[in-house]
């Protein structure tokens, strides 16, 4: 997981996923499957991606009363992926009872899924969640609190963003995840997301891993793309 970096697979379904993979060959690859593939592929998707030997991040998000929130995670851990997530707004007692469901349904002899909570969406503004949420004060406060009341539930990490990570691991300690969205070469695309950041800055904040979406999916050479986004966040001269 450390150092990882994640793809983000934001495609409508399986045969464009494939035709992603295609030109990666027999590469192995950390992915990360959202809620709008799954929704139309299912737990099929995830199976196809492991049997594939791709590291997987099932990002599907889950925000319910603690006791849906438990029977799905229940249901999520059969699946072989490597990294789940609810929202940390979702409050402690919800965040307890994914971990609750995970451990019930992991089999016996088995490690449990890690599973992380999105703090604020990285998509997020300032002004959005004052005048919005209805949440007072610095948005990266907000981000240390949800961070906090995750570490506090017994969750693995967070999604936050690189501009959070040093404050956060500061807080709640270096073995605690950060997995950062929202990263941004300086020619790409800003698109929806508002906090973003530099794989150079990401990698200086000490960030666990970063996903990287539409940078490298819409490339017109993911492949090549992939490698000079590997290079940057490992610090290698372009
Ligand atoms: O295309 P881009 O690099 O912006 O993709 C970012 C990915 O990370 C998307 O799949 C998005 O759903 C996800 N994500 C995010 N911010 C969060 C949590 C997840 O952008 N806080």
């Amino acid at each position: 997981m450390d150092n990882s970096l994640i793809i983000a697979l934001d495609y409508a379904n399986k045969s464009e996923v494939e035709r992603f993979l295609t030109p990666f060959e027999e590469r192995k690859l950390f992915v990360k499957v959202g809620m709008e593939l799954f929704y139309q592929e299912g737990p099929a998707i995830v199976h196809l991606l492991k049997e594939k030997g791709h590291q997987l991040f099932l990002d599907l998000k889950l925000h319910d009363i603690p006791n849906t929130v438990k029977s799905a995670m229940k249901g999520l851990a059969r699946l072989e992926c490597d990294l789940v997530n609810v929202h940390a707004a979702g409050g402690k007692e919800m965040m307890h009872a994914a971990l609750e469901g995970l451990e019930a349904g992991t089999a016996a002899g088995r490690k449990r899924l890690r599973c992380i909570a999105v703090t604020q969406l990285t998509s997020t503004s300032q002004e959005q969640m004052n005048k919005e949420q209805l949440i007072p004060g610095a948005l990266d406060e907000s981000v240390l609190h949800y961070a906090s009341l995750a570490k506090d539930a017994g969750l693995d990490g967070v999604v936050c963003s690189a501009w959070e990570a040093a404050a956060i691991q500061k807080k709640v300690g270096q073995s605690f995840l950060t997995v950062c969205p929202g990263i941004r070469m300086g020619s790409d695309h800003v698109d929806d997301q508002k906090r973003i950041a530099t794989p150079d800055f990401a990698r200086d904040a000490g960030v666990s891993a970063i996903v990287v979406g539409r940078s490298i999916t819409r490339s017109t050479d993911p492949v090549k793309s992939y490698e000079q986004w590997m290079r940057a966040w490992k610090g290698e001269q372009q």
